[in-house]
């Protein structure tokens, strides 16, 4: 509630559900948005072809169709500005309209990148001083999502401006995203906009007055299991800031790079939907195998993270490398996620479910979700055995 009443104090409501000027009233992520993301796979390397690529297979893999649909180019795509100060694609993209146009035939939408600064985080050229003219390119190349990420923003604007004053650097970085916002209405394009700036001075708590459907939350996510959890599990006391159309974003999916295990990639994929995250997968699809395929794609899981009562899910207990996490569900279900971080299995000795201070009654009907498994009638005292960095997840009624 808190946060609807700051969107309508600032004036920002329409902003908030993504109302462009002009445009018909539409709602921009709703749920929280899905799709896939260049960097955590292609990084500085992705071209043209492997965006096109991705489209097809978002389609042929089923990936689309299970909610993915945002195919979002990050950093690196950015050429030089023309005579007028247009921003050109770079060699790798040829014609950014032509593969925008290409993902739409594809029944799929374009996401794009760029930063408040002069500099994008991988040296390419940023917005700084073209914020209208960059959101207008954009809509006339037909993009539907913008990443805006902070990068030489700080160094060549806030610390240059107000060195040692962080108050009035972080004043300086919220008008800088609010003005690529009011640049993005003034196109009466909508564009879910996604702010990056790692956290800093409590995003959460401010994003949706800038009009940002997601902001991320922490430093970047890398593909190994402790920094996943750490992004998850910091996420804990974020619920209350996260409502449709405003999404903590603890960053994109690692399922299926670097080494991470079965279970890993089942506790990433768990983590993400209990906390209402984006999911924003970032593996290469020419190399996906069917484990993969199948964590990215479990229906029920995406079902908690795309819920349309629009709850993060938060910590309800941890008593060492346990935790337990619930979600409110919009058919008054609950998912509860019985996480163990540690290094070897857990028995659950000595650890209660904690319903009660879910708001549930002592006994619950149970469903195992990966297992795909009705429990029956199950209690508090109910124990599993949870695999090294795995999960069980059940979503249980009354
Ligand atoms: C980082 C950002 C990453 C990626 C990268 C591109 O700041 O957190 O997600 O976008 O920049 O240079």
């Amino acid at each position: 509630m808190r946060i609807w009443s700051k969107a309508l104090h600032g004036g920002c409501l329409l902003a908030a559900m993504g109302i462009g000027m002009g445009a018909a009233a539409q709602t921009v992520a709703a749920t929280p948005p899905m799709g896939w993301n260049s960097w955590n796979f292609f990084a500085g390397k992705v071209t043209d072809k492997d965006i096109r690529n991705t489209a097809d297979l978002l389609v042929s893999t089923g990936m689309r169709d299970a909610g993915y649909v945002y195919v979002n180019i990050d950093d690196t795509w950015e050429g030089k500005r023309d005579a007028h100060g247009r921003i050109q694609s770079n060699e790798k993209f040829p014609d950014m309209k032509a593969l925008a146009d290409y993902v739409h035939s594809k029944g799929l939408k374009l996401g794009i990148y760029s930063s408040p600064g002069p500099q994008t985080c991988a040296r390419f050229e940023g917005s700084l001083g073209h914020e209208e003219q960059d959101a207008q390119t954009y809509a006339d190349w037909g993009v539907d999502y913008l990443k805006y990420d902070l990068c030489s923003y700080r160094s060549a604007v806030m610390v240059a401006q107000a060195p040692n004053d962080m108050p009035a650097q972080y004043k300086l970085m919220r008008e800088a995203y609010e003005k690529m916002h009011q640049a993005i209405l003034k196109t009466g394009r909508p564009m879910v906009y996604s702010l990056c700036q790692y956290g800093w001075d409590s995003v959460w708590d401010w994003g949706p007055s800038v009009g940002a459907n997601l902001w991320r939350t922490t430093d970047d996510i890398s593909a190994n299991f402790d920094r996943m959890s750490l992004n998850g599990r910091s996420q804990a006391g974020l619920a209350k800031f996260a409502a449709p159309g405003h999404w903590n974003d603890p960053d994109m999916l690692e399922v299926g790079n670097g080494k991470l295990t079965h279970d890993e990639n089942v506790t990433h994929m768990t983590l993400w939907a209990m906390l209402a995250a984006p999911l924003i997968a970032g593996n290469n699809l020419t190399q996906m195998t069917p484990d993969i395929g199948s964590i990215l794609m479990n229906k029920d899981v995406i079902a908690i993270d795309q819920d349309a009562l629009g709850k993060q899910g938060d910590r309800v207990y941890a008593e060492g490398p346990v935790e337990i996490w619930a979600k409110p569900l919009k058919d008054g279900a609950t998912a509860i996620a019985i996480f163990n971080f540690g290094e070897a299995v857990t028995e659950m000795r000595g650890i209660r479910l904690h319903l009660k201070e879910m708001g549930l009654l002592k006994t619950v009907k149970a469903r195992d979700v990966w297992a795909a498994k009705d429990l029956g009638t199950i209690d508090d005292d109910w124990k599993t055995p949870v695999p090294r960095h795995g999960v069980v997840l059940l979503v249980v009624k009354r």
